[in-house]
């Protein structure tokens, strides 16, 4: 007897647990975490802010080749690992869905809207994930006075606030090597201190319709710039940097020419991000029948554990164990270089410096500057 009373109980206890657990089972279903909505549905009624996204860096953060190449080689490096580091910046939605072998579409949306416009706090101390998101019905933004059908909105100041950017634009490796350093290379600038943040420069406010006509109309006309660029834009690198020839000094033998090279758009560092990126000043000197020239080369060196400078930019996350060379040039900084020639034997002298961003194969010129030096012939056929 008092053994079927256990049987039952057991039985009971058991048919009790299965409910239970199926109850709870199906309780986190429903409560299963929210996902993340497509740009593409967001493009019904946002269409040019998607226009501009769609034609941009942070859209193509998968698919850019040369970000394809990189990662393919971390991947097989590793043996898989890399993607854990990669993904968490290059589609940021794997925080959440766990999809860091891109499965689903959502993933390979990249820095996506919904991303970005989920962001509640960004905690920098939390390398490995520093987002704190509420996904759903909720779309923050720069804005307070607006209402729409489709989703809910709350205003954030982190939408005019560089720390948004910090949790990608950031980054210090497991050996402790800080890779990217642009937040705090602005942190540390005038620009923060003046409250000139990512975004007034990156995203500046254009004509443009915030939704299209038909779902509403509104007065306010403009919209923050969501082809957030640089480097992959010559009039953004135009605007960054100056090339001045200071001074030249005519000695006996030598010419000496003093060039200023400021940094006078970029709010960090330039060159900033991933240390491929170089500038390169180059000056040179001319007559009808001779040609010289110099240069300097400002740049961010890495070095891996054995000391062998780091090349590759996908190995650069995970290999970089020290910084071994750095002068780049800081916000507002004028960075005065001086060159010695030897005195040509034509007297008709030209004398021009100009700035060469390089990155890989694309060479751009931001600045140009030539000094056709008349004077001189006199001075030097004393
Ligand atoms: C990298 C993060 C990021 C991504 C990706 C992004 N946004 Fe934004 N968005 C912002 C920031 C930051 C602002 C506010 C800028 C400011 O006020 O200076 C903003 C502003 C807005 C606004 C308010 C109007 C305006 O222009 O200020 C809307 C609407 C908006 N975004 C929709 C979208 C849509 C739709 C997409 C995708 C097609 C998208 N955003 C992608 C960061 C992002
Ligand atoms: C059915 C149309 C519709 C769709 C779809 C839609 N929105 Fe909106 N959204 C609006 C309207 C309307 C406003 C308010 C505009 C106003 O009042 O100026 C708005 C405002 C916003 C704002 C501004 C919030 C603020 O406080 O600054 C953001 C950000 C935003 N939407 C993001 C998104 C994102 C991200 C998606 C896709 C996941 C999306 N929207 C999908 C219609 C839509
Ligand atoms: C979730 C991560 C993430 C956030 C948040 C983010 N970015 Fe980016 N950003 C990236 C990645 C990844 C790339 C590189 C894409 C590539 O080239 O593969 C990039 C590229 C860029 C570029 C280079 C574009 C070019 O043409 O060279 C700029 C500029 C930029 N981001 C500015 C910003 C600004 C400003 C913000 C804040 C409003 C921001 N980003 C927020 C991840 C992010
Ligand atoms: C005063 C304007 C200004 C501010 C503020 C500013 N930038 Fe830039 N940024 C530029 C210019 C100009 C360039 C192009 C020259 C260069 O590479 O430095 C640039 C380049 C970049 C690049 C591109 C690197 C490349 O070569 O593709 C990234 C990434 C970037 N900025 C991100 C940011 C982030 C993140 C912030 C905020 C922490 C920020 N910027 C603040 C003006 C600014
Ligand atoms: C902390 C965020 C973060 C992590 C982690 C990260 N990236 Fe990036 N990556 C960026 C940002 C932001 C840029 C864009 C501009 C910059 O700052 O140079 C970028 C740019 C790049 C570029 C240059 C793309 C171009 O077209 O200019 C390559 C290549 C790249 N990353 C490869 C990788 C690989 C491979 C990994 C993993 C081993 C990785 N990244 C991990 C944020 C990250």
């Amino acid at each position: 007897m008092a053994r079927k009373m256990t049987i039952w109980s057991i039985l009971i206890l058991g048919i009790f647990l299965f409910f239970l657990h199926s109850h709870v089972g199906s309780k986190s279903a429903l409560q299963k975490a929210p996902t993340f909505t497509s740009s593409e549905s967001c493009k019904e009624c946002h269409e040019e802010i998607h226009n501009h996204w769609k034609n941009a860096m942070h859209s193509m953060s998968i698919e850019d080749p040369i970000f394809k190449a990189a990662y393919m080689e971390s991947y097989l490096n590793t043996a898989g690992e890399a993607k854990f580091n990669c993904m968490r910046c290059h589609a940021p939605v794997s925080l959440i869905n766990n999809d860091y072998d891109l499965k689903n579409e959502i993933t390979r949306e990249g820095v996506s809207c919904d991303f970005c416009h989920s962001v509640k706090k960004v905690n920098l101390d939390n390398r490995d994930n520093p987002f704190e998101l509420e996904i759903g019905e909720t779309k923050r933004g720069p804005l307070s006075n607006v209402d729409s059908p489709a989703h809910k909105t709350e205003p954030s100041s982190l939408f005019k606030s560089s720390e948004l950017c910090a949790g990608c634009h950031e980054y210090t490796n497991d050996k402790g090597v800080k890779i990217l350093g642009t937040y705090s290379e602005w942190k540390e600038s005038p620009y923060a201190e003046e409250g000139t943040h990512c975004q007034n420069c990156h995203m500046p406010l254009i004509i443009g319709k915030i939704v299209k006509p038909e779902i509403k109309a509104i007065k306010q006309k403009r919209i923050n710039l969501h082809a957030i660029s640089a480097s992959h834009s010559t009039e953004q690198l135009q605007k960054a940097v100056k090339v001045e020839i200071k001074n030249i000094h005519l000695e006996e033998d030598v010419i000496e020419v003093v060039v200023g090279v400021t940094n006078s758009g970029s709010g960090h560092f330039v060159p900033t991000g991933i240390p491929a990126r170089k500038l390169i000043l180059l000056v040179e000197l001319r007559t009808p029948n001779e040609y010289f020239s110099q240069q300097r080369i400002y740049q961010k060196i890495m070095q891996d554990e054995s000391g062998k400078e780091i090349k590759k930019e996908g190995t650069v996350f995970l290999q970089a164990a020290k910084i071994s060379f750095d002068n780049r040039i800081k916000p507002r900084e004028t960075r005065m270089e001086r060159f010695a020639f030897a005195k040509p034997r034509n007297k008709k002298i030209t004398i021009t410096a100009r700035v060469d961003y390089l990155y890989r194969t694309a060479i751009l010129r931001p600045t140009e500057m030539r000094v056709i030096m008349a004077e001189d012939v006199k001075m030097m056929s004393k």
